[in-house]
């Protein structure tokens, strides 16, 4: 029961950038390439409808999710694929999963809290105003996505950490209450993994507007790139690498060699046009690629379904007799 077992999840809200790429898609690859760990990654389409209320960006958004991991080489064979919608037995067990955790565990979540706190510091009488039942047990259905398969590690971001150790609450009174059906999960944060900066020099994100898109066409990822924000220092005044965000982003598609030589360029003053030019060419030499398959595959929707399905197939393999044992634990059983 405790063999490793590697799932993470992603919320479908957003179409991939750069900043995903880097700390998340491309290292979360390489690794289930390496390792040949038994992963689970799943598109978080329920989690996605918590926040976004746009039918169409949730559709248009679990393609492009879709069609940039596997573009970016994830091997359906290797690792398990699916979109957590396809998944009966997911909401089945966070049903099951509400009715063990405690409400006072949910009111100490970071996401609730935040909520909360905007809502009385904009001067609201109504502290939940606008927070959905969704947003409130977020946890408990991601405690389902992640108990159902007895994952035991969790690569997330620092955010998600107390979601992770809510899930191991909510199996150790599970276990506690019923019978011992549950490992308890841990989270992988890796500290290694650089942050890319945005466009503004702050951390790129989607909220703040500030990304570059992984697969826009060539010409689109150029212009994105020609925005970077720089000081005004001309060509031919040498430039510190460490100040400028285009170096930054730049170091993470380049080796160390690479690093070097274009260290020695600022020191000898290239000017921001051509560093941005060079950065251009160094991330779209790693990306041709994959964008030439990403098109491929966005523009053939069926296929990428029925890989999911096929996912799907695979992992209720592991959801079904779990949730069996489950219901059967909690005395929901046949009659005879
Ligand atoms: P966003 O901040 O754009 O909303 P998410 O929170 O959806 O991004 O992050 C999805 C994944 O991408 C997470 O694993 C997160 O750690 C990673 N990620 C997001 N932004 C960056 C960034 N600027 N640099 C490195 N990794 C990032
Ligand atoms: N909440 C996670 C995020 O926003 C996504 C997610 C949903 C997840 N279910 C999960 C991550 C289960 C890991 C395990 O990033």
């Amino acid at each position: 029961m405790s063999q490793k077992r590697v799932l993470t999840g992603i919320t479908t809200t957003g179409i991939p950038h750069l900043g995903n790429y880097v700390g998340a898609i491309r290292p979360a690859i390489a690794e289930s390439r390496a390792s040949g760990e038994e992963s689970f990654l799943f598109l978080a389409d329920y989690h996605g409808i918590i926040k976004c209320h746009d039918p169409e960006q949730i559709h248009r958004s679990t393609l492009a999710v879709a069609a940039t991991w596997l573009a970016c080489g994830l091997d359906p064979e290797t690792i398990t694929f699916y979109r957590q919608s396809d998944i009966p037995e997911v909401p089945e067990l966070t049903w099951i999963f509400n009715c063990v955790c405690a409400k006072g565990l949910m009111n100490r979540a970071h996401a609730y809290k935040a909520s909360v706190d905007a809502n009385l510091a904009e001067g609201n009488t109504d502290p939940d105003h606008g927070i959905s039942m969704g947003l409130f047990s977020y946890p408990v259905l991601m405690a389902a996505d992640i108990l159902i398969f007895n994952a035991t590690h969790i690569p997330v971001g620092r955010d998600q950490i107390q979601h992770v150790e809510m899930a191991r609450d909510i199996a150790g009174r599970f276990n506690h209450r019923y019978r011992e059906l549950f490992v308890l999960p841990e989270a992988v944060v890796d500290d290694e993994i650089a942050l890319l900066t945005g466009l503004d020099g702050r951390k790129m994100s989607k909220s703040y507007g500030n990304t570059i898109a992984l697969f826009e066409d060539e010409k689109a990822l150029r212009k994105q790139i020609m925005k970077i924000v720089t000081n005004s220092q001309e060509p031919g005044e040498p430039k510190n690498p460490d100040e400028s965000t285009i170096f930054e982003i730049y170091r993470s598609f380049s080796t160390r060699d690479e690093q070097a030589a274009m260290r020695d360029r600022y020191a000898a003053g290239i000017g921001w046009g051509d560093a941005k030019q060079a950065l251009f060419e160094q991330i779209n030499a790693e990306l041709a690629e994959p964008r030439e398959r990403y098109r491929e595959l966005t523009a053939n929707p069926a296929r990428i379904e029925d890989i999911l399905q096929a996912g799907a197939a695979k992992a209720r393999k592991h959801t079904r007799p779990l949730l069996d044992a489950v219901r059967d634990a909690v005395g929901i059983r046949p009659l005879r």
